[in-house]
Formats: structure tokens, sequence, C-alpha cells
């Protein structure tokens, strides 16, 4: 039998991956959150962006290819007391259905072919938060197709409006400053 991603990211998360940090680009856009609404934290891993979408009081659904996964954050959210309907499937079989939520996040996840998706799926007026790994990183994956080329994501998505991008690539002084992640914002027109 073949290995699939499935099998791999099972095998990490039964392994013990610690507890995963919600994301800087959306953690420090709080404000932007509609005050209701249906949320969707994509790849989310053991839902750490799922777990704020929530307690920010947004419906909140959590999708990852990893049942392992999503049985820990199952378990995390209910010690937290915290309402995320989590759900194992392949985002590449099932993306998300046109205008179905007003907040998607994306976390350290890239498949390029499933951004259009992605922008289709919001509702007007939602938003979309994005945060990876660039080109220029020596971490994450292997595969320089899963990274981020440079300024990438606002080209990609010509129908968001952009709200919010950092990507600080080679500038200035390259020890200091935020290197090798890109985050974005981009908000569907109402
Ligand atoms: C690096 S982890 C990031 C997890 C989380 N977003 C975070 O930032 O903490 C990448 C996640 O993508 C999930 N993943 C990989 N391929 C997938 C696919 N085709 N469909 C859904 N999830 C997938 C993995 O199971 C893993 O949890």
């Amino acid at each position: 039998m073949p290995v699939t991603d499935r099998d791999r990211w099972d095998a990490r998360y039964r392994g013990g991956i610690p507890q995963q940090r919600p994301c800087a680009t959306l953690t420090a856009h709080l404000h932007l959150l509609p005050a209701r609404g249906r949320a969707l934290d994509l790849a989310c891993g053991l839902g750490a962006n799922a777990r704020v979408l929530a307690a920010a009081g947004l419906d909140t659904e959590a999708w990852d290819v990893s049942p392992v996964a999503i049985g820990r954050l199952q378990a995390l959210a209910a010690a937290e007391g915290l309402r995320i309907t989590a759900t194992a499937c392949d985002l590449l079989e099932t993306p998300p259905a046109p205008q179905s939520f007003d907040v998607i996040v994306v976390a350290y996840f890239f498949e390029r072919a499933l951004l259009p998706a992605l922008a289709a799926a919001l509702r007007p007026g939602g938003l979309l938060f994005y945060e990876t790994f660039t080109q220029r990183s020596a971490h994450g994956p292997s595969n320089p197709d899963w990274k981020l080329a440079d300024n990438e994501l606002p080209s990609a998505l010509p129908g968001l409006r952009l709200r919010y991008y950092r990507d600080e690539q080679d500038a200035g002084d390259p020890a200091l400053g935020l290197r090798g992640i890109a985050g974005y914002i981009g908000q569907r027109p109402a």
C-alpha cells in the first residue's frame, strides 16, 4: 500500500507534535474579525487558529487531512470549552464551497492550485488570512513549489482587496525583522 500524505501527517501527530501557536497574521489583526459569522481554519493541524476564531465568537470549522490531528483538536477544544466542528478531509479533493465562509485562515500550508477556490469560498466582505514560508526560508517544506514566491499572494488573488501584506525578503539588515515568512490578509469586495 502506498504511503499517503494522510499517513505521513498521522504518524507525525501520533508522535506527539506539540501544541502549535496561532499565527501572528491572525493574532495581530483580531480587530478585523466580524462580530459573528462562519469561520474556517484550513489545514488546521491542532487548530491553534480555530481556537482563536471560536474564542472570538465565530461559528468555527477546522479541516485537516489527518484524523489524528482532528482527534487531538477535538480533545483540546473540549478541554477549553470551545465549540469547533473539526473534520478530517483532503482539501485537494473537497475544497470549501463557493461563498461559504466569512473568515478563512490558512497557516503553514500552501497549495497554489487551491488559491482560486479559497477566494471564491469567501462571502462578500469575507476575509482570508494567510501565513506561510517563502522560498527564501531555510525552514518548511523542501519542495520550493510549496513555498511562496516574492510578493506572490497579492498578485495570485486579484479578486480580493489587499488589507495587509508583509514579506521582507532581503531588504535591509537580514538579521532583523521577519524573514522567510509572509503574512497576507485579503477581503472579498462586499
Ligand atoms: C505545517 S502543518 C500546519 C498546521 C496548522 N495550520 C498550524 O499552522 O499550526 C500543515 C498541515 O496541513 C495538513 N495537510 C497537508 N495536506 C493536506 C491536505 N491535502 N488536505 C488537508 N490538510 C492537509 C497536515 O495534516 C498538517 O496538519
